[in-house]
C-alpha cells in the first residue's frame, strides 16, 4: 500500500512554514519562511506583524510545499495543522487554512499541539521507541516531560518564571547583541572566559526538576549595569560565557534528576530552538553517556520551529485513528 502522507502546516510564532511527511519517515519537502527581518526593528515578535506575514505567505509555502514533494492535495492522507499554543493570530490563519484545505479536498483534518511536535521529532529521525526523556527548552518553554506513547506525557519539570531561550534573548539584548539572542550569545560567549564573573546557578541541587531564570536575568543585568559603558568587546564576551556555562549547569543539573525518574535505558533527547546550542548539547551528550544511556539531538533545521514536526505529530494520531472536527478551536494556551 501506499504510505501515509501528511501536509503539515506551521504559524504558531514567526516562522511561517509548510512540509510533507510520509509513513516511512521520509520529508518530502520542508518549507519554512523566518519572519525575521519584519521583526528585527522591535527587537522581538510582534504578534500583528506575526498574523498578517502568516496571511501573505502561507498558500504559496503550501503551493511550494506540495510542487517540490511532488504531491497534489488528493494524494494527501490527512491535513494537519498547529492549534496551539501560540500567538493566537497566527495559529487562528494556519488552523483556518487547514479546514479550507480539509473541506475542499475532503481529507481529515488534524489540529497537532506544537509542543507534541516537538516532543515526536525524534521518532521522524530515528526509530527511538516509548518511554524517552524530552528536554524541550525554546523561546517560550522549558520544560522536562516523560513521553511515554503518542499524546502520553508526564511532565517532570518546567519554569516558573522564563523560558530559556527568553533567558538568552534578553541576556543578547542587555550586551547589544541584537535579534534573535540565542546564536548571537552563542557565538559571542565563544571568546569568553567563563570564570571572570560568577553568576548564581538558579535551582541547582534542589529538589525536583523545576527551572527558573528570572534570578539569573537579574544577575547579568546588574552584572553589566557595574561594569564601564560602554562594555568592551572582552566584557561582553566573559558575561556570555558565564551566562551560558551557568545556564548550561542547570540544564544538567535538572536534566540528572529526571533521568533518574525514568524507566533504566530510556533515552534522553533534547528538542526546541534552544536545543541547537553547541555548549548545551556537548554537556548533555556528557550526562547521558554518564549515565549509560542514548542521546538523540534532532538535526537543526528540525530542532527550531518548523512544519515537518507539525506533519509528523499528525501522522502519528492519524495512524491511529483520531482526526478532529471541523470546529476544532484554535488555543493560545495548551499545556501538554
Ligand atoms: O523552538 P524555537 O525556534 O521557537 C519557539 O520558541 O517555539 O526557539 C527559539 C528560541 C529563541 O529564544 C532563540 O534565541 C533560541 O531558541 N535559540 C538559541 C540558539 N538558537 C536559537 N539559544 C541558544 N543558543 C542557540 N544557538
Ligand atoms: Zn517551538
Amino acid at each position: 500500500a501506499a504510505p501515509l502522507l501528511v501536509l503539515g502546516l506551521e504559524t504558531s510564532c514567526d516562522e511561517t512554514a509548510a512540509a510533507v511527511v510520509d509513513g516511512d519517515k521520509r520529508i518530502r519537502s520542508n518549507v519554512v519562511l523566518s519572519q525575521l527581518d519584519d521583526h528585527r526593528a522591535y527587537g522581538g515578535v510582534v504578534p500583528e506583524i506575526a498574523a498578517r506575514a502568516h496571511v501573505s505567505h502561507l498558500d504559496r509555502l503550501i503551493r511550494r510545499a506540495l510542487d517540490e514533494a511532488g504531491v497534489g492535495l488528493g494524494d494527501l492522507s490527512a491535513i494537519a495543522a498547529t492549534a496551539g499554543p501560540g500567538l493566537i493570530g497566527g495559529v487562528i490563519v494556519g488552523l483556518t487554512t487547514a479546514k479550507a484545505l480539509a473541506l475542499g479536498a475532503g481529507k481529515p483534518l488534524i489540529g497537532v499541539n506544537h509542543l507534541e511536535g516537538h516532543a515526536l521529532t525524534p521518532r521522524l529521525v530515528a526509530d527511538v521507541p516509548f518511554p524517552y526523556l524530552l528536554l524541550l527548552v525554546s523561546g517560550g518553554h522549558c520544560q522536562l516531560l516523560a513521553v511515554e506513547g503518542v499524546g502520553r506525557y508526564r511532565r517532570l519539570g518546567t519554569t516558573i518564571d522564563d523560558a530559556v531561550g527568553e533567558a538568552f534573548d534578553k541576556t543578547a539584548k542587555l550586551l547589544n547583541l541584537g535579534y534573535p539572542g540565542g546564536p548571537a550569545v552563542e557565538a559571542t560567549a565563544k571568546a569568553g572566559d567563563p570564570s571572570r564573573f560568577t553568576l548564581p546557578r538558579p535551582m541547582i541541587g534542589r529538589p525536583g526538576c523545576d527551572f527558573s531564570f528570572s534570578g539569573l536575568k537579574t544577575a547579568v543585568r546588574d552584572l553589566a549595569a557595574s561594569l564601564p559603558k560602554p562594555l568592551s568587546d572582552r566584557d561582553k564576551a566573559d558575561i556570555a560565557a558565564a551566562f551560558q556555562q551557568v545556564v548550561g549547569a542547570v540544564m544538567v543539573d535538572r536534566t540528572r534528576r529526571a533521568l533518574a525518574l525514568m524507566p533504566a535505558g530510556a533515552p534522553l533527547v533534547v528538542a526546541g530552538g534552544v536545543a541547537a546550542n553547541v555548549h548545551l548539547r556537548t554537556r548533555l551528550e556528557a550526562l547521558a553517556a554518564s549515565h549509560g544511556t542514548a542521546f538523540i539531538a534532532p538535526p537543526i533545521r528540525l530542532c527550531t520551529d518548523n512544519a515537518a514536526m507539525i506533519a509528523w505529530a499528525g501522522l502519528e494520531h492519524f495512524r491511529l485513528g483520531r482526526s478532529d472536527p471541523l470546529d476544532l478551536k484554535p488555543r493560545a494556551r495548551w499545556p501538554l
